[in-house]
């Protein structure tokens, strides 16, 4: 079966490629769909977001890696998929998650979400709680891959040239 993961992914964490790796274990396919929200700002664009994501799975003939716009179930229709993968990381992130695990299943009955529970480590971490830390000099190497690091540092640069 062909279950999507969605996201911002701005950027992957190891939290997400956690998830996603387990997820890979139980699916044949697991397609991590990168979300393009024309009313979000993101610190990267879609494509440096995509490739990311793509630069940490080139081994992982598993996981394929794409993006939407839009409605996620209209995404998985066109996928022809019925599983959403999200991960859940503590109990304050379950109320929303329900939530949209509702919307999706009445937007489209045949849709199940499957919940896959971050690892300990991985617990308090977010695209966001990077981004702050990194941006204020903080160190946070072991959770983010080097690649995903390094392109924060160019980002960081540009940033203070301009
Ligand atoms: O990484 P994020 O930003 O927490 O991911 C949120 C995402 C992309 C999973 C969520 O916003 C989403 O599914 N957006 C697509 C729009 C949609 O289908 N909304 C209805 C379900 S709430």
């Amino acid at each position: 079966m062909k279950a999507i993961y969605p996201g911002s992914f701005d950027p992957v964490t190891n939290g997400h490629i956690n998830i996603i790796k387990r997820a890979s274990e139980f699916f044949d396919e697991v397609v991590v769909a990168v979300m393009m929200n024309s009313k979000k700002h993101y610190l990267f664009s879609l494509e440096e977001r995509k490739k990311l994501v793509e630069d940490s799975f080139e081994d992982n003939k598993r996981v394929k890696v794409d993006t939407f716009e839009g409605l996620l179930v209209d995404y998985m229709k066109k996928q022809n998929s019925r599983a959403i993968i999200k991960g859940l990381r503590t109990v304050t992130d379950y109320g929303y998650e329900a939530q949209m695990a509702l919307t999706n299943k009445n937007l489209y009955k045949e849709a199940e979400t499957f919940f896959i529970h971050s690892e300990e480590e991985y617990s308090f971490l977010s695209s966001s709680i990077v981004k702050e830390v990194y941006f204020n000099g903080g160190e946070l190497s072991s959770y983010i891959p080097n690649h995903v690091e390094k392109a924060l540092l160019e980002r960081i640069k540009v940033m203070k040239d301009n």
